[in-house]
């Protein structure tokens, strides 16, 4: 029989109640722990999403044995101290996207991973969805030729709030590691880290990173043009320009989603339907997660964590280039 996993989120915040919810459609996932700085806003969470457990700290909660999966929901800036605590002790983690602040943060969390041998895996959740699978699995293919160009953009109109964590410096504030990551996993994951990057940044008041657009070269010849923004709306699509074709990821790209798929011989657009019916699409990394556990794997092959230190490498040259830094932490 198969085993069912005891789940705790780290931090509840907004992105841990969506998780939560999309984790009641795995039979074999238990909401087992929900761990806060504030007792009171565990137990809430707790009692309104269905976990049996609140813990009003983080320590306390990775010293409970019967805790058998972390997913760390904090925001970026702390990723590194929080994914390093549980796993040293020995809790497999599922560390939200940013995976870290920079790339040297990155492989602390990597290093206490396999110190402890202990499973690792970034929540890129985009990689699970059913609708970027179909898009690589048509690349791969190469029925519509050999992949040239990725364009990509993630933009949204969020209200300037210099304490809000997308603002603010000291909790990973910048367009860059919190949506501009989903545009450039979009190029790396086809054609993997660029030879030559440009980008060019515009800046919020707090210092951070508010717009950022983005080219990359790869001496193949292939290229990449990327951007993202808290400053305007986008229509938050990938597109694939292949040989004989496109293949459109539609709004919003990252999540299950429609695919539009131009074959030049048929010369019109198909649209084929992943849109998730059940969840916001969060079910798929987690039951990912699981399997690699029923595994007695420490990292996914599908989701390696080279590939989150390539992904970190990548953002950090891109904020070299635009002079976007974390003081104190850079
Ligand atoms: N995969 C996705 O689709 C997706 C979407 C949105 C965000 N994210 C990622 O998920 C992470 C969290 O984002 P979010 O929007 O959920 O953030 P959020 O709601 O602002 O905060 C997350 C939680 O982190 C905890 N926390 C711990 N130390 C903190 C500190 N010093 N300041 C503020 N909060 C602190 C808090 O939980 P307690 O008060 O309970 O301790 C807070 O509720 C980010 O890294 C973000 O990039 C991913």
């Amino acid at each position: 029989m198969k085993k069912t996993y005891n789940w705790a989120v780290l931090g509840c915040g907004k992105i841990a109640r969506k998780f939560s919810n999309d984790l009641k459609l795995l039979p074999n996932a238990k909401l087992y722990a929900a761990a806060s700085r504030d007792l009171s806003k565990a137990q809430s969470f707790a009692s309104e999403l269905g976990f049996e457990k609140a813990y009003g700290s983080y320590e306390e909660m990775v010293n409970d044995p019967k805790v058998d999966a972390v997913y760390v929901a904090t925001p970026h800036s702390h990723h590194r101290d929080h994914a390093i605590l549980c796993l040293n002790h020995k809790k497999p983690v599922l560390n939200e996207k940013a995976f870290a602040l920079n790339l040297r943060e990155a492989k602390e969390i990597v290093k206490a991973a396999r110190d402890n041998n202990t499973f690792l895996m970034e929540a890129f959740w985009t990689q699970f969805q059913p609708s970027f699978i179909k898009a690589m699995e048509i690349i791969n293919s190469r029925e519509l030729g050999a992949l040239k160009t990725v364009r990509s953009d993630f933009a949204f109109n969020g209200p300037f709030d210099p304490k809000n964590r997308l603002y603010n410096l000291e909790l990973g504030g910048g367009s860059l590691l919190d949506i501009g990551i989903y545009p450039v996993f979009a190029a790396l994951r086809p054609l993997g880290k660029p030879d030559r990057i440009k980008a060019m940044a515009d800046f919020a008041s707090t210092g951070s990173e508010e717009s950022i657009a983005m080219i990359f070269k790869y001496d193949s010849g292939q290229m990449a043009t990327l951007a993202s923004s808290f400053a305007a709306f986008s229509s938050v699509q990938t597109e694939y320009w292949l040989e004989n074709g496109y293949i459109r990821l539609n709004r919003h790209w990252n999540t299950p989603t429609t695919l539009s798929v131009f074959n030049k011989e048929k010369d019109k657009e198909e649209v084929l339907d992943y849109t998730d019916k059940v969840g916001f699409g969060y079910q798929y990394e987690a039951a990912h997660v699981m399997e690699c556990l029923d595994a007695g794997k420490k990292e996914s092959d599908i989701l390696p964590l080279s590939f989150s230190l390539d992904l970190m490498e990548t953002l950090d040259r891109i904020r070299d280039e635009v002079g976007a830094f974390f003081p104190g932490r850079d």
